[in-house]
């Protein structure tokens, strides 16, 4: 019923483990046969399996495991991950110009990010296969999530980061799951690059570029949808970095669409930062992707030569969708109104919400268009970022107000806030 081979020529991958395709070199992605479930079916699973007590049957990826990979039961690693909240957003609506917006937030997931999803496919395959340990390169993030499943798992754990550049809190809960944190001169292509040259036989990559975490990724297209009973949204827009969530969102919504669980696709809009846009501008001159020196404030994304791009490309031109990019700035300004909803995320995924803003701006989403931006990580995983935005950009907002009279100042707070 589902079916690894390689994204780009279609070669049946002779090892079970291989990252990459022996013929030609792409990546590997599982096809699923959508023919052969039933959408009634899918609905009727998940809504019975949200009132089980199985750990399965609680998360919101294993939840749909007739769309998975295959993996024994007992070799299944999860957290309760994947059943994040779409939430209304009224501010961000407001600032982006559209009517009505909601967040998915995918940084309310167990480590406080997206990768999760994927990482629960991802280790527990590794685990069923009897790996030892997991291995990654990352900016924070992925490290993270593959601490805490490898830790679960009771796998160990080695994460490449650039030396540079990371946020603080990342490594820190890296290092409380118990992960191994070696870090590299250069940056996260770096990293990847040196981790794409291991031996998957013989310890498990989990980055994106591996299959299994596509599969998981792909579960926050369902869990979107099933929130809206099916409902499709016009525009999805998300930030983009090494382009495997992008990847991920669009198969999930295809599938989604396959099986007949929806009647449409929703256009993707992946969004970039300025300084590390190779993706944006190979969309915007119609060529291949050409690889930078990434830099920008947004760390979670700094990275110039994307694994998943071929991928990406192929769902944002099959959902009709869009590839831009947003400056430092509007990150920063987009964040502090995700906040300002009572939501907050970490700069990366703002991304999505400074993204929809030009879009609106430019004509290309319209006013009334039923949006939803997809929030990758938690306000807390970036606390030094918003530390110095609020010292620099609002410093009244970080106000330590002594020897005043406390009902004057509130009155002052409440005329000023209304
Ligand atoms: N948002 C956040 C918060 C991320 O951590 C990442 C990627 C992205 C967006 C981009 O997603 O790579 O699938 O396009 N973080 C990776 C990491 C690279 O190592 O944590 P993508």
């Amino acid at each position: 019923m589902i079916a690894l081979r390689c994204a780009g020529c279609a070669e049946v991958p002779a090892e079970p483990d291989a990252l990459a395709c022996a013929a030609c070199g792409d990546l590997l992605a599982f096809e699923l046969d959508t023919d052969r479930v039933h959408a009634h079916a899918i609905e009727e699973i998940s809504r019975l399996r949200k009132a089980s007590a199985d750990p399965r049957d609680r998360s919101g990826v294993w939840r749909f495991r007739e769309l998975l990979p295959p993996v024994a039961d007992d070799a299944i690693t999860t957290l309760r991950e994947g059943d994040v909240p779409l939430i209304d957003a009224p501010r961000g609506a407001s600032y982006a110009g559209v009517d009505e917006l909601a967040y998915l937030h995918l940084g309310m997931n167990p480590t406080a990010s997206f990768k999760d999803a994927g990482m629960t496919v991802a280790i527990s395959h590794a685990r069923e296969r009897g790996a030892r340990a997991a291995v990654c390169a990352s900016t924070g993030n992925t490290a993270a999530s593959m601490a805490a499943y490898a830790a679960r798992a009771g796998m160990s754990a080695v994460v490449i980061a650039p030396v540079d550049g990371i946020s603080a809190a990342k490594v820190a809960q890296t290092l409380d799951y118990g992960a191994h944190v070696v870090a590299v001169e250069g940056d996260f292509d770096d990293a990847l690059r040196a981790v794409r040259a291991l031996d998957p036989a013989t310890v498990a990559v989990v980055n994106s570029v591996n299959p299994y975490r596509i599969e998981g990724q792909k579960t926050a297209a369902f869990v979107l949808l099933e929130q809206r009973r099916w409902e499709t949204p016009d525009w999805v827009v998300l930030p983009g970095g090494n382009l495997g969530n992008a990847s991920a969102l669009g198969k999930g919504f295809r599938e989604a669409r396959g099986i007949g669980l929806t009647a449409r696709l929703p256009r993707l809009a992946v969004v970039q930062a300025a300084g590390a846009a190779p993706f944006a501008r190979a969309w915007r001159e119609g060529r291949d992707l050409v690889p930078v020196r990434a830099e920008t404030d947004a760390t979670a994304i700094r990275i110039g030569a994307p694994a998943s791009w071929k991928k990406a490309r192929a769902e944002v031109r099959f959902s009709a969708g869009t590839v831009l990019d947003v400056t430092d700035a509007e990150i920063a300004e987009a964040r502090a109104i995700v906040g300002r909803d009572g939501v907050g995320c970490e700069p990366a995924s703002a991304a999505s919400l400074a993204g929809l803003r030009k879009l609106v701006a430019s004509g290309a989403v319209a006013p009334d268009a039923d949006v939803v931006c997809v929030l990758t990580g938690h306000v807390l995983k970036d606390t030094a970022y918003a530390a110095r935005y609020h010292a620099s950009e609002a410093p009244h907002a970080n106000a330590i107000a002594r020897g005043i009279d406390l009902a004057d100042y509130l009155n002052l707070v409440m005329l000023t806030r209304a």
